[in-house]
């Protein structure tokens, strides 16, 4: 089954073919630059540059891959949760071309698609899964069963890990999106790293904070005088910044696999295509004799291979066939439900 994947939620413009939920044969992706300049993301540009780019990225998807519209079985598309013009962008394109070729269209969680990139990555994959999701807008744990049934172990309380990359790295004037920014600079200079806490919030809980970790950094920096800080200082904070934050999501995964008796772990999002987090996790994998799956770095970041691949094993495994009229794009999703 060939699937039209469809990703608008934030400010990514893609679009993927995959075949039999496995088979990348294009995955085109168009990062907004423009919020750059504004430090974070502005939901109107936003809106407005997907509009401007989502049928020219949808065709390149096509040429890439080698297909016309004909060949497509399936359009699956981003609906929840996101950015409500954002969102409606693509939602709205994809329902047009859902009605207009007669193909069917299904609406899929953004969280979702995260978690299948570990399908990608090893199709074969033994489920269940315990997969942690760690992106500029979650910072999850869930539970997959063996009928892709997805439930919810454990959430942030306020800050997602990402957002937490992006605020400290505004805070240290290194630009926006933070993520990688801190990365570079954390590797940049020979350093000792700076001791910040970890919030583990109780010996059993499975809930992140890394609102205390933001001020930590911000106290830091205070107290040095943030115009003072060198390069190798910056160096200091960034990876003890990172070793803060990687050591909580690792035992938090830890306390999830030994509660679930789970032995196939997944680290997926924005923030699992860090070089020291993936390096982290595969040594914590081989440590627990637990398999770790990592997706390649360009499917952890958001794209649109990762909503075709969730559709197809949500079209798979559903016995309605109609979900486009039903639906339509939601910018919040409280309760997490892949239905
Ligand atoms: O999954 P994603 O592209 O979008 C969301 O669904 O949020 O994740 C984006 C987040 C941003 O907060 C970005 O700073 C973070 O992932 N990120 C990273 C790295 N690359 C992106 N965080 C740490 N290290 C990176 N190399
Ligand atoms: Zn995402």
């Amino acid at each position: 089954m060939m699937v039209l994947g469809i990703e608008s939620s934030c400010d990514e413009t893609s679009a993927s073919l995959v075949q039999d939920g496995k088979i990348i044969l294009s995955n085109v992706i168009h990062s907004q630059l423009i919020h750059q300049q504004y430090g974070g993301v502005v939901p109107e540009l936003a809106a407005r540059d997907h509009l401007n780019r989502v049928s020219q990225v949808t065709e390149e998807a096509l040429v890439r891959g080698r297909i016309g519209f004909a060949d497509v079985d399936l359009i699956a598309v981003t609906n929840r949760p996101g950015l409500a013009g954002a969102l409606l962008v693509g939602y709205s394109y994809a329902q047009g071309l859902s009605l207009s070729l007669g193909i069917p269209l299904i609406p899929v969680n953004h969280v979702s698609g995260h978690i299948y990139t570990a399908f990608l990555k090893r199709p074969d994959i033994q489920l269940p899964l315990v997969a942690l999701a760690v992106s500029g807008g979650h910072t999850s744990l869930f539970y997959m069963d063996r009928d892709h049934k997805i439930s919810l172990l454990g959430q942030t309380l306020d800050d997602a890990a990402g957002e937490a990359f992006d605020k400290c790295a505004k805070m240290m004037g290194l630009g926006y999106p933070g993520g990688p920014l801190i990365e570079r600079q954390a590797g940049a200079n020979k350093i000792k790293p700076v001791k910040f806490p970890r919030a583990l919030l109780g010996q059993d809980s499975l809930d992140f904070s890394f609102s205390g970790l933001k001020t930590a950094v911000l106290n830091h920096l205070q107290n040095r005088g943030q115009s003072d800080v060198s390069d190798g200082e910056l160096s200091s904070i960034c990876a003890g910044f990172q070793e803060a934050v990687f050591d909580v999501l690792t035992e938090k995964l830890r306390r999830a696999a030994v509660l679930t008796n789970c032995r196939t772990l997944a680290v997926v999002g924005g923030v699992a295509s860090n070089q020291a987090l993936r390096e982290k996790m595969v040594s914590f994998g081989r440590q627990e004799g637990r398999e770790m799956i990592i997706p390649n770095p360009v499917l952890c970041t958001d794209n649109a291979a990762m909503i075709a691949c969730c559709g197809y094993h949500l079209y798979r495994n559903s016995s309605d066939k109609h979900f486009e009229y039903k639906v339509s794009a939601r910018a919040i999703w409280p309760k997490y439900q892949t239905s």
